[in-house]
């Protein structure tokens, strides 16, 4: 018996006031579409299809950036139930099976929560389970009527309740499961006559109990999962709740936040036990952490790996590999396509691009490396700088193993230095230099005996 989850996007997300889908904002570095998408993926659907209608092309390719998701265009959003009936061709005659209809902008919810919903539309032979959420203000959402016997009578739109009906908290969350066998049928017969003129998917209600289905209203357990966001505060609102569940799910499995109100942590990224993260850190992306390794504090790591026991200080590591024992900052800026093997070190104050630092090498101070391999143990005094860009193109730097670099070098790239030679400071390096050479770059040293003192003195005499 196969599950379909159907992924409602259509609508123009006119609070936004924005010029992006309402449904690609993100979450914590993730579109909210993505998350809804992922949810209902992890609640086991083998299928999922989203329907788009306003900036289609953009919620089109965002949706199929995840493997396996179709889409259908919605050209008249003309209410909630057009858009399910619009999804009929690509499911056809799949009796057997059951319809999720979830909407692209309620992304809290849990796969558990939607198994749930699926379970229990199924284990109660119900044509649709609807799933409901009490709230103190429930404006602007449908009322969820019952009958004497508590059971579920109709879903009445905020607009077209009576006053009677206004007061009832119980609300549509806006998630449901189907039977397949005779929705489109009662979908078919839903009309539009109410206050927006809309074909309301909550009118099915009525239609599955004129025809003796069995319907039902399912309470979920914690509200927040059923936030909608319409407007940017909602935005803020929701992505504070799951800023709080993601950062109380990995202290509950051993990683050590010092302030969780300020630190970000995304929900695809991964943080092994005894991680200590400090305050005002940003994890995102596909980005993990090994054991014991130490973030922030005023860390950004962004689809990165970050090894065991390693630090990153007051730093920021942009789609690199940073190994084990390895030491990032403070200060350091870590640009994409580094690699950082065992032990190795990058900062204070420095900036990396495209820069593979071998086992035990050291670039402690003021550097820039960019398009670079060093090799083990080497060692890159202050200021020193590869000169990798000459206006035209980039060039790449090699720096064997064993070296030392002193203090303020230029290595001017194409540029390779080998084994255990030894660069003296402040020399600008522009061919290659062989193993185990030592290179002296420097004009010669003038020295004046007394002119300091004679300038000051005619100075002062002007
Ligand atoms: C809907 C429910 C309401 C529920 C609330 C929960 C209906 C009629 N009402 O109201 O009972 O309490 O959600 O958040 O369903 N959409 C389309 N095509 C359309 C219309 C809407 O794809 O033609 C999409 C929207 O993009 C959105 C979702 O369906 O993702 C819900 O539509 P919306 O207009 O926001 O309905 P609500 O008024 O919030
Ligand atoms: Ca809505």
């Amino acid at each position: 018996m196969s599950t379909t989850a159907l992924v409602l996007a259509a609508g123009n997300g006119t609070r936004m006031k924005s010029q992006k889908p309402k449904v690609m904002h993100e979450l914590l570095g993730v579109p909210m579409l993505h998350l809804v998408i992922k949810s209902a993926k992890e609640a086991g659907a083998d299928r999922i299809i989203v329907v788009t209608g306003h900036q289609n092309e953009l919620v089109d390719e965002c949706a199929c950036q995840i493997e396996g998701v179709e889409t259908v265009y919605q050209d008249d959003r003309i209410g909630t139930a057009n858009a399910v009936e619009l999804a009929k061709p690509l499911i056809g005659d799949d009796d057997e099976g059951t319809l999720v209809v979830l909407a692209g902008d309620v992304p809290l919810l849990r796969p558990e929560t939607i198994r749930s919903l699926i379970d229990d539309c199924v284990t109660h032979g119900a044509a649709m389970s609807v799933l409901t959420a009490i709230y103190e203000n429930p404006f602007g959402y449908g009322r969820i009527v019952r009958d004497e016997t508590d059971h579920l009578e109709a879903i009445v739109e905020d607009k077209d309740a009576t006053p009677d009906q206004l007061e009832i908290k119980e609300t549509n969350a806006g998630a449901y499961a189907f039977a397949i066998d005779g929705l489109f049928d009662a979908l078919s017969r839903i009309e539009n006559n109410n206050v927006k003129h809309e074909y309301y998917l909550t009118d099915i209600v009525k239609i599955f109990k004129e025809t003796g289905k069995r319907v039902r209203a399912l309470p979920v357990a914690d509200n927040d999962e059923t936030m909608g966001i319409n407007d940017r505060s909602q935005l803020a609102k929701v992505t504070k709740i799951l800023h709080k569940r993601i950062t109380h799910e990995w202290m509950d499995k051993g990683v050590t936040i010092i302030s969780p109100d300020t630190t970000w942590i995304g929900p695809d990224v991964s943080i092994a036990q005894d991680v200590e993260i400090w305050p005002n850190s940003y994890l995102r992306g596909q980005t993990s952490v090994g054991k014991g390794s130490t973030i922030g504090p005023d860390t950004r790591l962004v689809d990165s790996t970050v090894g065991e026991q390693s630090v990153v200080d007051s730093s920021i590591v942009l789609e690199s590999e940073i190994g084990d024992f390895v030491n990032i900052g403070p200060r350091t800026y870590i640009r994409p396509g580094c690699v950082f093997e065992t032990g190795s070190k990058a900062g204070t104050s420095c900036e990396l691009k495209k820069a593979h630092v071998g086992p035990g090498s050291k670039v402690p101070h003021l550097a820039y490396v960019g398009d670079t391999t060093i090799g083990k143990k080497s060692n890159l005094g202050a200021g020193v700088i590869t000169c990798n860009y000459d206006g035209f193109v980039k060039s790449k730097t090699v720096i064997g193993d064993g070296v030392f670099v002193g203090s303020d070098v230029m290595l001017v790239a194409p540029v390779t230095i080998g084994d255990g030679a030894n660069i003296a400071a402040g020399s600008v390096i522009s061919t290659d230099i062989p193993a185990d050479a030592m290179a002296i770059e420097r004009a010669d040293l003038r020295v004046e005996e007394g002119m300091a003192k004679f300038i000051r003195e005619m100075k002062e005499q002007a």
